[in-house]
């Protein structure tokens, strides 16, 4: 028989993913969901058939109903005090959780030793990709953990909200973050490099039209797609960033912190995260990754703020 199935957190990413497995797996329907604001998983279960989607109260009433439970959600804290409130208040023996949210390596290993030694099984399954690719199933799942829990989980990745997964299957929760974390210092970095390079195109009187030809010709992909959000414009209008600057200051302080365990030097993330904490004080939350852009205009004498690109806008 299907699976019941339950999901936590419905922000950028969840809202997607959720939509997919609801549309495309084999689950039993409806499918719960919780968001901390219920006001936005209630407006988000409108766009779904009647029967197909059910708003619960709690994450406990979810939990008890259901054999498998997805989480995705902000950062460390938030998911250890999720899992630490539905242990206090559910059984979970015999139940499946899929631990989608980006967090330390060290989190996972806690909260999943919490959950497995209540009797649960347990996959690390963070994800690479925007929101839009979570939109379109075309996330990137790394799945860690014990062969037969993973052979579970593995159902609602690849076809479902992902094009491809990398199978870490048989290896420790935590392999599946390490990756993740040290993944998107590769994301940080390519921001870096592009915000860099279109700055000094400006300055120096070349433009940035040649190097967005550039971009677009040799390195494509996300590459592409992030000097086509700087050059709109929309890293400094955007009421709810793509990628959030919170959470991209997290990921680099989880990354700098596996890098000082491992005794490795890396310097870029320094400079990165040092942009990050400048777009955090110039606007706020709704600073976005892409919004380092802004601070390296800033440091070069621009204004934070650009001119959107015609036709980019
Ligand atoms: N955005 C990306 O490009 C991207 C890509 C891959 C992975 N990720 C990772 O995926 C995870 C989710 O990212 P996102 O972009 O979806 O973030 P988001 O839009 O900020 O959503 C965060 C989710 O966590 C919930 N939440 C936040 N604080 C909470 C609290 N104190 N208690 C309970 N729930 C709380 C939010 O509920 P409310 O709606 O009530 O605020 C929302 O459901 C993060 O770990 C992120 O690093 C993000």
């Amino acid at each position: 028989m299907a699976p019941k199935l339950f999901w936590i957190g419905l922000g950028n990413m969840g809202r997607g993913m959720c939509k997919n497995v609801i549309n495309k797996a084999d689950v039993q329907h409806p499918v719960l969901v919780y968001n901390r604001t219920k006001q936005k998983a209630v407006e988000y279960s409108t766009q779904f058939e009647e029967g197909r989607v059910e708003v619960v109260d709690s994450v406990a009433a979810g939990v008890a109903k259901a054999d498998v439970i997805f989480t995705i959600l902000a950062k460390d804290d938030v998911v250890e005090a999720i899992v630490d409130d539905l242990l206090g208040s559910t059984d979970v023996k015999g139940k499946l959780f899929v631990e989608c949210s980006t967090i330390h390596p060290d989190t996972t290993a806690r909260v999943s030793k919490k959950l497995v030694d209540a009797g649960a099984e347990f996959v690390a399954a963070p994800v690479f990709g925007a929101p839009a690719m979570g939109e379109l199933g075309q996330l990137v799942g790394v799945l860690a953990g014990p062969e037969a829990s993973v052979q579970k989980a593995r159902p609602f990745f690849q076809g479902v909200m992902a094009k491809a997964e990398i199978n870490m299957s048989g290896l420790p929760y935590e392999k599946a973050l390490q990756l993740k974390v040290i993944g998107n210092t590769f994301i940080l970095n390519m921001v870096e490099q592009i915000s860099e390079g279109l700055v000094l195109s400006e300055k120096a009187g070349l433009g940035t039209q040649y190097v967005r030809d550039f971009i677009h010709l040799i390195f494509q992909g996300p590459f592409a797609a992030y000097a086509d959000r700087i050059l709109s414009g929309k890293y400094h209008t955007m009421d709810y960033p793509l990628f959030p600057v919170d959470l991209a200051i997290k990921d680099a302080r989880h990354a700098l912190s596996l890098a000082e365990a491992a005794g490795v030097h890396m310097g870029n993330l320094d400079v990165g995260l040092a942009h990050l904490e400048e777009v955090k004080q110039h606007q706020g939350e709704k600073g976005d990754i892409a919004s380092i852009y802004g601070a390296v205009r800033a440091k070069a004498g621009l204004k934070y703020e650009n001119e959107p690109t015609p036709g980019l806008e």
